[in-house]
């Protein structure tokens, strides 16, 4: 079976109470292809999750942004993988480059809280990528690798991770990586995966792009073999993000 195509919306850090209402009103009324073809989950804050997952369409899923490293306890401000469980959250997204830059997440803290989500039966969006000055170094590979050899270590049932190659570079600020670059590196994403979680692993394993995705540039980047869909941020917010979903046929 081939692998099915997986559009991800990270609404980040953004949003009220109607602005939420808002978009899960659009997502609900939006014609996509059917969740046979496309599976979409979108991610909004921790406390907008009860409210759209009651209100968004069931073909759709939700996600969280973040959850904890292990099971929780006396740690203030955190979220553990238990509560998003009893919630009915499937997925959580791990390993965003905003959280290791910006909050010093090492490869190994999201290496243990992939494997600590999974045991916990949650699915996981495992984002890795490099930085413009890694990427110039010529270190792309290298810094990629790295990032996914922490996860492998910990994991051996890749059947509920989605890796996300995401190059920071391109985060948020409207400069995509041309199909051509993302085909290359997912290519060796899943080359490096053969080598060292087997060859089940590397054919199976959903391999998305994020970063600057849009309703004019999709089309291009789903075209490509090893991509095999998006985790898309600010257009997440907007109605293209339904031209997106529909990028996959
Ligand atoms: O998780 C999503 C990525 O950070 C991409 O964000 O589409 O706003 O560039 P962006």
């Amino acid at each position: 079976m081939g692998r099915k195509f997986f559009v991800g919306g990270n609404w980040k850090c953004n949003g009220t109470g109607e602005e939420v209402k808002k978009i899960v009103s659009m997502l609900n009324e939006g014609e996509v292809p059917s969740d046979d073809v496309v599976e979409v989950v979108v991610s909004p804050p921790f406390v907008f999750l009860p409210v759209v997952k009651s209100l968004l369409r069931s073909d759709f899923h939700v996600a969280a942004q973040n959850c904890w490293v292990r099971k929780g306890g006396a740690f203030t401000g955190e979220v553990s993988a238990e509560m998003l469980v009893n919630l009915g959250i499937p997925w959580v997204i791990l390993g965003h480059s905003e959280r290791r830059a910006l909050l010093n997440e090492s490869n190994e803290f999201v290496g243990d809280k992939v494997a600590y989500a999974l045991s916990q039966g949650l699915k996981v969006i495992a984002c890795v990528g490099e930085t413009l000055e890694q990427r110039e170094s010529g270190s792309t590979m290298a810094v990629v690798a790295a990032q996914t050899k922490a996860i492998a270590e910990q994991v051996s049932n890749w059947a509920n991770v989605v890796l996300a190659y995401e190059p920071v570079w391109a985060i948020g600020t409207g400069k995509v990586a041309t199909p051509a670059q993302a085909q290359e590196v997912h290519c060796e994403l899943r080359k490096w995966l053969q080598g060292n979680a087997g060859a089940e692993v590397a054919a199976t394993t959903r391999i998305i792009y994020g970063g600057s995705v849009n309703g004019a540039n999709c089309k291009e980047l789903a075209a490509k073999p090893d991509v095999d869909g998006f985790l898309v941020g600010g257009a997440s917010l907007k109605p293209e993000f339904i031209d997106i979903i529909k990028s996959a046929t």
